[in-house]
């Protein structure tokens, strides 16, 4: 495709933690039209920089993917050349209280989106065809827990042990289904654990951040050693891209840093930064408590990341000390974005996903 031909790029959950982040990238890179899909969930951007972005290269659409004759009309309407489907939600506790919207909302939306697209892909000619793309983000969590020294590839068996995680596993297989049944061309990256600024608060970072800053209990689940591999949400972006890139179509891609820290070495590291910038009498330390662990906890997620790394010459770039001192400076400065944030999600930070 010529480089200089605007590119109309369909984003759903745009409006979400890494959707925000996505479309900021393209919108810096010029040759990018940005159509935002987003039914503006709890977890949404809804009024601050994403609804004044007045580039005429940006356009917000609201739509639950649930619904299916709407999200077939704006497919239609836009005719993209790219669509990177992150509409999901996403919080492993909340699958545990409510799994059955968990499992509507992700696998039924991703079904729906794919239908739409099967529907305009055979109306379209052969050149949109050869350059069209649909990118899925999934997750680590697909392939379950794993054991210590034990690294997932992309040809271990999915094994998910959550509500989130089967919806997540279960849109993936729609996607491959979609390629190989339809030939629609499809790309999914599996990621590790997000992190970076204006996360809505509830997962463990962001939730460690908010909690310390306002001299609240911060929430260990279990003995806090189970084991995540952060990437920092701008790596995770950048894998994205060259995965739409550069990716075999058909193919699904592992996306991590190669970051193993337990719970308990991240909030350490949140309240080590914490006492330093803000200097408290007692160290935030102080405020770190266990309590019950998470129903049905993986233990350790653990990727290998060779392909992406050999065959899309792709490998994370933010170091992770500096990137969580600039995501826990981001929560210091905008402490009044968290707190509407959860005035509008009705949200106290309460513990969720206990299954009581
Ligand atoms: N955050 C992570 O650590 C991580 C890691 C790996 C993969 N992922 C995947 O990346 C994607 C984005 O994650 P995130 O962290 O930005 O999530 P998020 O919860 O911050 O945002 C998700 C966005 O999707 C929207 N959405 C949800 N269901 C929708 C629907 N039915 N129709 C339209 N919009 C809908 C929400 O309104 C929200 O704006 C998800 O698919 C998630 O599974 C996230």
């Amino acid at each position: 495709m010529n480089s200089n031909k605007i590119k109309k790029v369909l984003i759903t959950g745009g409006s979400g933690f890494i959707g925000r982040h996505l479309v900021k990238d393209l919108l810096n890179k010029k040759n990018y039209k940005v159509f935002n899909v987003d039914k503006n969930g709890y977890a949404s951007e809804i009024n601050s920089q994403l609804n004044k972005i007045k580039d005429e290269r940006y356009e917000f659409f609201q739509c639950d993917l649930i619904d299916k004759v709407r999200i077939k009309e704006i497919v239609f309407e836009i005719i993209p050349d790219l669509i990177i489907n992150l509409a999901a939600e996403t919080h492993v506790d909340r699958s545990i209280d409510k799994p059955e919207f968990f499992v509507i909302n992700n696998v039924i939306g991703t079904l729906n989106l794919l239908e739409a697209v099967r529907n305009l892909y055979y109306k379209m000619s052969n050149e949109w065809q050869e350059k069209f793309i649909f990118y899925h983000a999934g997750t680590d969590e697909v392939y379950g827990s794993a054991l210590e020294n034990e690294y997932f590839n992309e040809n271990s068996k999915y094994n998910p042990r959550s509500p989130y995680s089967t919806s997540k596993a279960s849109s993936n297989f729609l996607v491959q289904s979609w390629f190989h049944t339809y030939k629609i061309p499809t790309l999914i990256g599996n990621c590790s654990n997000n992190f970076g600024p204006a996360q809505f608060p509830e997962k463990l970072i962001p939730l460690s951040i908010y909690k310390a800053l306002n001299n609240q209990r911060i929430p260990l689940y279990g003995n806090g050693e189970a084991i995540r591999d952060w990437i920092y949400v701008k790596d995770h972006i950048n894998a994205i891209l060259k995965i739409i890139e550069s990716g075999k179509t058909g193919e699904s891609y592992c996306i991590g840093a190669n970051n193993l820290r337990t719970n308990n070495q991240i909030v350490k590291n949140i309240c080590e930064i914490l006492d330093k910038k803000l200097n408290p009498r007692i160290s935030y330390r102080n405020l770190i408590s266990y309590v019950d662990d998470r129903p049905g906890h993986d233990k350790r997620y653990a990727l290998e990341i060779t392909k992406v790394k050999k065959d899309l010459e792709w490998e994370p770039i933010y170091p992770f000390k500096e990137s969580l001192k600039l995501t826990v400076d981001w929560y210091i400065d905008n402490q009044l974005w968290c707190e509407s944030k959860l005035i509008r999600a009705n949200y106290n930070c309460e513990r969720l996903g206990l299954n009581k």
